[in-house]
């Protein structure tokens, strides 16, 4: 069957067969940045944004996400041009093997949507989901404090520079 939703602000119709998983999908449509772990729901390894809220890929079926938006992280940047997210990360050495990394970025992202200025209890609740087999965690929750910092500076200079 072929399905219509928008990936990373463009129009995508793909072709997808019933019962396909949404990682299955965007995997075979290039985007792999996407990660396959557990396929059970309980890694994070598979988290993209549906209209903005983090959600596992591995749980949902393709079809059910017609019309939908959809965020992988190659929207959010690349090594070449990274977001500050991905920045941080790498700054506070928040990635080792880097399996985990793409789906904890795009739930940060969207924590920081809501909440510009989490406190630590708040980020770690927010990773609730995320496993990481390497890091510890200390450090990404490290570098996503490190983030809000710096998208509040950023947003404050930008305030500032339009005055
Ligand atoms: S692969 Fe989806 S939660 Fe692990
Ligand atoms: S950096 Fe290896 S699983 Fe998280």
């Amino acid at each position: 069957m072929r399905i219509a939703l928008t990936i990373n602000s463009e129009l995508r119709e793909l072709e997808v067969a019933p019962g396909e998983t949404l990682l299955d999908a965007l995997r075979g449509a290039g985007y792999t940045g996407v990660k396959r772990g557990c396929e059970a729901g309980t890694c994070g390894s598979c988290v993209v944004l549906l209209d903005g809220t983090p959600s596992f890929s591995c749980l949902l079926f393709a079809a059910a996400c017609e019309g939908r938006k959809v965020t992988t992280i190659e929207a959010l940047g690349a090594p070449n041009r990274p977001h500050v997210i991905m920045s941080a990360f790498a700054e506070e050495a928040g990635v080792q093997c880097g399996y985990c990394v793409p789906g904890m970025v795009l739930t940060t992202h969207a924590l920081l949507e809501q909440n510009a200025s989490p406190s630590e209890e708040e980020v770690r609740g927010a990773l609730d989901g995320h496993l990481c087999r390497c890091t510890g965690y200390v450090k990404q929750v490290r570098a996503i404090l490190k983030a809000a910092e710096r998208l509040a500076e950023e947003r404050a200079a930008g305030k500032e520079s339009s005055r």
